[in-house]
């Protein structure tokens, strides 16, 4: 099955049909997995082999705002005009394909990203929600909850994850037309919570996600261990949320993310998302934790480390991390 057949499931009649508005603009949080997705089972349907958890960050992500354009498609982020053959550019207009099948539309996409593109914080998750709820308002769809996290799936997986503040729940499902993977908001609030962004490294990412992912599935011997750790991990952080069980939250996702690199870092040829600041930051953490202070890091694909502390900690964490930007998911 291709993503525009899915479209054209969720949009039914109203698929091919004209936008509604001249202009509309929306804004999705980013969001940080505590358990990861990592693996697909359909590439083009971005579809994962495991269900995923995630933390939203509050009012950190993107805004996006998508109006109609005589001639020719403009991409813009953050202010800056985009040529339309970078990959930045070329992925998100191969999406909007999806969505003007057969009709002559232009568009100009405005994206504003509170988070740096392409270096592993969750850039695209937040902008592919973005873009999905702006064109949900320019075309007039109506759509629900569920079908806009499948329908940002098709962007970028982690965006599915991206339409809810607080912790969110990527449900695998098991169907080829991927209508049963979708993701929920989870209904538990953890006002103390606080994420820090350690931001070492700005600079765009060697290989993507798609790419290190694929390679993972494809040549790491330990891929096959991934599923049953991350189905236990993925209990064990439900219950640390509901019982506000810090110590199993943190250490679940650290292990979590660690494991996760374990396999990308066996692919053959290998990938290290990690820089020697990287390993530094993460010998900070366990240094801290010996000496008593709960904190935990998590890692995507990047170089980059989310810190995991509850408020009373932030003294002691931007003493350690003097560049840290603290974010309180529930604040
Ligand atoms: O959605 P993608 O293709 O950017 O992949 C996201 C992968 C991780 O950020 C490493 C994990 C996750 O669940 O967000």
């Amino acid at each position: 099955m291709k993503a525009i057949d899915v479209v054209q499931l969720i949009l039914k009649e109203r698929f091919g049909a004209k936008p509604l508005h001249d202009e509309a603009t929306a804004f999705a949080p980013a969001n940080i997995a505590l358990c990861k997705y990592w693996g697909k089972r359909d590439e083009a349907l971005n579809l994962p082999v495991t269900s995923s958890l995630s933390i939203s960050l509050n009012n950190q992500g993107a805004t996006t705002n998508i109006r109609l354009q005589k001639h020719r498609d403009e991409v813009t982020l953050n202010g800056e005009l985009q040529s339309l053959d970078t990959v930045f550019s070329q992925r998100l207009l191969r999406f909007l394909d999806l969505f003007r099948e057969g009709c002559d539309l232009h568009f100009k996409v405005d994206a504003q990203s509170d988070m740096p593109v392409g270096a592993g914080l969750a850039s695209s998750a937040c902008g592919f929600a973005a873009l999905v709820l702006a064109l949900n308002q320019l075309f007039g769809w109506g759509l629900c909850e569920r079908e806009l996290s499948i329908l940002a799936r098709l962007g970028s997986g982690s965006a599915s994850r991206s339409l809810w503040d607080g912790f969110v729940k990527w449900h695998a499902g098991n169907r080829s037309d991927g209508m049963d993977s979708f993701a929920e908001h989870l209904p538990y609030e953890w006002p103390s919570l606080c994420v820090g962004l350690c931001v070492l490294f700005k600079q765009q990412k060697s290989i993507s996600s798609r790419e290190a992912m694929k390679r993972t599935v494809q040549t790491s011997p330990f891929y096959a261990a991934w599923k049953p750790t991350a189905d236990q991990d993925l209990l064990c952080l439900e219950q640390a949320i509901q019982s506000q069980d810090f110590e199993l939250l943190g250490s679940t996702a650290e292990s979590n993310a660690l494991a996760m690199h374990a396999l990308i870092l066996s692919s053959r040829p290998p990938i290290l998302y990690s820089q020697c600041e990287t390993v530094t930051a993460m010998h900070t953490v366990w240094h801290l934790r010996a000496q008593g202070l709960p904190v935990y890091f998590t890692q995507d694909a990047g170089a980059n480390l989310k810190l995991l502390f509850l408020k009373d900690a932030s003294n002691a964490i931007r003493q350690a991390f003097p560049e840290v930007e603290m974010i309180e998911p529930f604040g």
